[in-house]
């Protein structure tokens, strides 16, 4: 029953159906328990000591905290005991080769949504597992679409486990009491009906025109060719976004902008992008680059950024039909519409 599956017993079924399933199931309960010691850590606020602590900067130039540092040697402990070939991490300038003879590969945004941390907002873990390439050099050079399961976890009001092996997406809550995590919802489907749209308004300036012409029509609500109304959400944590569109529909955008260092956007295609768009389109939702399936996309570098719209897969088309047909954003930012425009510039 829903509720008294633990992850450990769900891992354990799923451990017997694929060669690689036992190194996957491994992987997964050694990123479950370290993130129960990360809730721990961030549910402790200042208890800790190590909140909101700026320790220097990533090798991709974001601040690092002492927390996100903390995050990334509680996980690679934990993967370290269980056969992983290779491991990739937003706080790790290279990739680290593990067990040379192990089948699969993980990598994984430690601490996602760091920055919301002193001001006691959801933050989260997210990873990515991939088979293990004869030549580990390309291992994280690979499709999103040879994951073999991606999952991210939220430390908010409730720790949640969000997984997808390939076969749907389950959602998991640790109960705090027996320290497990227990299946909580199953098969998880993103609402068709979106009412939600979630971006960095401030940024609109920095947009191209495809993505102002899909906000407005989003602000445009019932007055215009959406013909449905909007709420807008910005959190500023990627994992809360997520499990939010989960919960209740929406899209999300972190589009490139003009802004210098943000042509390919912000968030990166390895560790963030490719396993929300697996999860994104295991619930059956989509996930773009506003003009191509991220799953898709094979990264040049380890920490390469790339542009994501995901979430309710008709607004997710939208973009990618504005972004491909300049005559359609002609006629969306048409005088009469624009006057209708909340940020019309
Ligand atoms: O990992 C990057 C991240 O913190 C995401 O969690 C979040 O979606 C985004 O950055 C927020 O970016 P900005 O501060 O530019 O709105
Ligand atoms: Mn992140």
């Amino acid at each position: 029953m829903t509720g008294q599956l633990t992850l450990e017993d769900y891992l354990r079924r799923y451990s017997e159906t694929a060669p690689d399933a036992l190194a996957v199931a491994a992987a997964v309960d050694a990123i479950a328990t370290g993130a129960i010691e990360i809730a721990d850590l961030t549910g402790g606020g200042h208890l800790p000591d190590a909140l909101g602590l700026t320790t220097g900067r990533n090798s991709d130039g974001d601040l690092q905290r002492d927390l996100d540092l903390q995050a990334d040697a509680i996980l690679r402990r934990c993967l370290a005991m269980r056969p992983v070939a290779a491991i990739a991490s937003e706080e790790m300038r290279e990739a680290e080769i593990g067990d040379r003879g192990a089948r699969i590969c993980v990598a994984m945004d430690p601490l996602d949504g760091s920055s919301n941390i002193d001001i006691n907002m959801t933050v989260g873990t997210i990873f990515s597992i991939l088979p293990a390439p004869d030549d580990l050099s390309i291992a994280f050079h690979q499709r999103g679409t040879a994951q073999l399961a991606a999952g991210f976890v939220t430390y908010g009001p409730q720790t949640s486990l969000v997984l997808t092996l390939g076969d749907g997406v389950d959602i998991f809550t640790l109960d705090r009491g027996s320290g497990h995590f227990r299946l909580m919802r199953r098969r998880v489907q993103i609402s068709e009906a979106c009412e939600e749209f979630a971006i960095n308004a401030s940024n609109r300036r920095h947009w191209d025109t495809p993505v102002r012409a899909f906000v407005d029509e989003c602000l445009a609500g019932t007055e215009g060719p959406a013909n449905h109304n909007f709420n807008m959400r910005w959190i500023g944590s990627l994992v809360a976004e997520a499990y939010r569109i989960l919960t209740r529909g929406g899209v999300f955008l972190y589009p490139s902008d003009a802004r210098p260092g943000y042509g390919d956007g912000r968030l990166r295609l390895v560790y963030e992008a490719h396993p929300m768009a697996f999860i994104m389109e295991q619930a059956g939702g989509a996930a773009s680059t506003g003009r191509e399936r991220i799953l898709d996309l094979a990264a040049r570098s380890l920490h390469q950024r790339v542009p994501l719209i995901m979430g309710s897969s008709n607004e997710v088309r939208r973009v990618e039909e504005l972004n491909c047909d300049p005559l359609l954003v002609a006629s969306v930012s048409a005088p009469l519409f624009a006057r209708r425009g909340f940020f019309r510039l």
